[in-house]
């Protein structure tokens, strides 16, 4: 991932938000090159970063993603790698472009509600996480990026066809039918107060579409 991150240009001015922080991973590069602040739901991760990184530790801030303790306007790039799948993505999501300053990235991974039926380590990870009880959200890509286009400009799009692609950086431009990761890089254009119609799901179409279908070979 450092290879996508190495896409966007920083300076070092840049007030970068490191959206769901975990334990500093992507500090390393992301300080070098900006004004970097994490943020992270978890106490533990929070405390973690302050442990190895002291330099960075009054920008270290334990808080809710959907619910972000910042201004309008205050970030130059919002970095929200391995995170969406865990938060209520509509609201996330209009947090995000709240803290963006005009003009200003926001870079998104998550996974796509309709994936290949024939994808059965997406479907095995599925039913894992539902069974470790995490949350974990499928996004309608679709969807989510027609309500987004008035207030953002796509800078970059990644289609992951297979679990296993992301991690192989194989992937398309043009959004195919089924997918299972995505990554996007958004500008955001101006400035407004957006509430998103939902997009995202605890249960991927792909995972419904298969129960729905098992359940009426079982009747039948
Ligand atoms: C899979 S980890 C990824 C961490 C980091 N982005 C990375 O790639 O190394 C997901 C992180 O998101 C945090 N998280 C989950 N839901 C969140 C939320 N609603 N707001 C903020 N952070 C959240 C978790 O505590 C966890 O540290």
């Amino acid at each position: 991932m450092i290879r996508f991150f190495e896409t966007l240009h920083y300076e070092k001015t840049d007030r970068l938000l490191d959206y769901g922080c975990g334990f500093g991973r992507f500090y390393p590069f992301f300080g070098s090159r900006t004004d970097y602040y994490g943020i992270d739901i978890s106490q533990s991760m929070i405390d973690e970063c302050v442990r190895r990184f002291p330099e960075n530790a009054g920008k270290f801030t334990v808080g809710e993603g959907e619910e972000l303790p910042f201004a309008d306007n205050s970030f130059d790039k919002i970095i929200c790698f391995g995170v969406f799948d865990a938060c209520y993505q509509e609201s996330a999501l209009s947090q995000m472009l709240r803290v963006c300053k005009e003009g200003g990235t926001i870079l998104i991974t998550g996974k796509n509600t309709r994936y290949h039926t024939n994808d059965e380590q997406a479907y095995i990870a599925e039913e894992a996480a539902r069974g470790k009880g995490h949350p974990n959200y499928f996004t309608d890509v679709s969807d989510m990026e027609a309500q987004l286009k008035p207030y953002v400009t796509f800078k970059q799009r990644r289609y992951y066809a297979y679990r296993g692609d992301f991690a192989n950086d194989r992937y398309t431009e043009v959004m195919p039918e089924r997918f299972y990761e995505w990554a996007l890089v958004l500008e955001k254009k101006q400035h407004v107060d957006v509430t998103f119609e939902k997009f995202a799901d605890a249960y991927s179409d792909t995972w419904k579409a298969k129960t729905n279908e098992a359940s009426m070979c079982d009747l039948g």
